[in-house]
């Protein structure tokens, strides 16, 4: 990817970038739908990821190549708005952020280039809106906390793309730390590095379908957690036991019930999950995990039919320990806890498995935990 993305902003612009920018996508293995109720969630950022290649440019001028559409784009940082054309959205909507909150940007040109599956459920959206705020800070001069640049994304993606999306995505492609998972607290942003086990590795499952209608069901999901968090009179379902749930349970909308009991059962998964990777304990993490798609399928009804071939077909497959639909859901990848010594009849028997399933034939790969959105020093 390095070579690619440098190669082409040669070829595009006839000079050396001046800087390059590497934004990793990101898998969660288990807490989904967890983080804009205020509750844990548990991602690392993986191998895969979006690159820029860019070089300052003297005026206010954003010029942009976006290798993998075979598309350009831009805008004047003085005078933009929003046209709801793809990618540079994405650019336009952290732009439009840093300068509301008082950052004075610098223009510049680039080059894009991403090996992360758009509307794959890894996060390609964020990977882009984190790479971009890199790129503003890096020719503009200022310097942003991992943290920092998350929360501006996530703002980005709210007001100027209209997901409403949580704060998971952002962080964890931010955040990455190499060879660990990432304990999220959704309300502090307290995070946690825990180290992905030793004796396991991490498949990312691909149905290769694609999500539809992601915006009107997830910001629909989302109002009706609030809607069950108003009805028990607290700010987020993070707030609430299950115990006080199922005392009331009966009282509320029949869907609203359902969607709550997954956020409030979910967040304390995610918690026995870690506590059970940290004894090594990984028979026990991978129930978890699997609890974890059966209450997404049910209870929250977000999986799809491929996504629940898949994991079918994963939990069937040696070695594995548990697997579950990973992100948003309604379509996109599954991610499963593999044994590590097993990992290659896995992959074999899973894709048999599902193409029977399915008649689909679907991409395994294993991926490390990797570091967050970072710049490669150019020689
Ligand atoms: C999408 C959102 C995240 C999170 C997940 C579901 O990836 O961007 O904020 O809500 O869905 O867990």
């Amino acid at each position: 990817m390095k070579a690619s993305v440098l190669r082409l902003f040669k070829d595009s612009f006839g000079e050396h970038p001046r800087f390059l920018v590497r934004s990793p996508g990101r898998v969660n293995m288990i807490g989904e739908h967890t983080d804009y109720n205020d509750g844990f969630v548990f991602p690392m950022a993986i191998d895969y990821a979006v690159w820029i290649a860019f070089s300052p440019v003297p005026d206010k001028s954003v010029s942009l190549i976006a290798g993998d559409f075979g598309e350009s784009g831009g805008f004047h940082l003085e005078a933009f708005r929003n046209t709801q054309s793809g990618w540079i959205e994405y650019i336009k909507a952290v732009a439009s952020v840093l300068q509301n909150r008082g950052y004075t940007l610098s223009g510049w040109k680039g080059c894009i280039l991403s090996n992360l599956p758009i509307g794959s459920g890894l996060s390609s959206s964020a990977a882009l809106e984190m790479a971009a705020i890199k790129a503003f800070s890096g020719v503009s001069g200022f310097c942003l906390k991992p943290a920092e640049m998350a929360v501006i994304g996530q703002k980005a993606e709210n007001h100027w793309v209209g997901i409403n999306c949580g704060i998971m995505d952002q962080l964890a492609s931010a955040c990455g730390v190499r060879d660990c998972a990432l304990l999220i607290d959704c309300r502090s942003l307290e995070l946690e590095a825990v180290p992905v086990p030793e004796k396991a590795v991490i498949a990312v499952l691909d149905t290769t379908t694609r999500r539809k209608l992601l915006g009107t069901e997830y910001n629909h999901r989302r109002q009706q957690c609030e809607t069950a968090a108003a009805f028990f009179g607290v700010t987020a379902l993070r707030d609430l036991t299950l115990e006080k749930l199922l005392s009331r349970y009966d009282r509320l909308d029949e869907a609203v019930g359902r969607r709550a009991l997954h956020v409030v059962s979910e967040s304390d998964r995610v918690l026995s999950t870690v506590r059970h990777l940290k004894n090594g304990d990984l028979e026990a993490a991978g129930h978890l995990i699997h609890d974890s798609h059966v209450s997404l399928r049910d209870l929250y009804e977000v999986s799809s039919q491929p996504l629940n071939q898949i994991v079918e077909a994963a939990m069937e497959s040696s070695g594995c320990y548990g697997a579950r639909m990973t992100g948003a859901g309604f379509g996109g990848c599954g991610v499963a806890l593999v044994d590590k010594m097993k990992s290659e009849p896995f992959s074999h028997e899973l894709c048999q498995r599902y193409r029977s399933k399915s008649g689909l034939t679907a991409e395994v790969f294993i991926t490390p935990a990797t570091a967050g959105t970072e710049l490669i020093p150019l020689d």
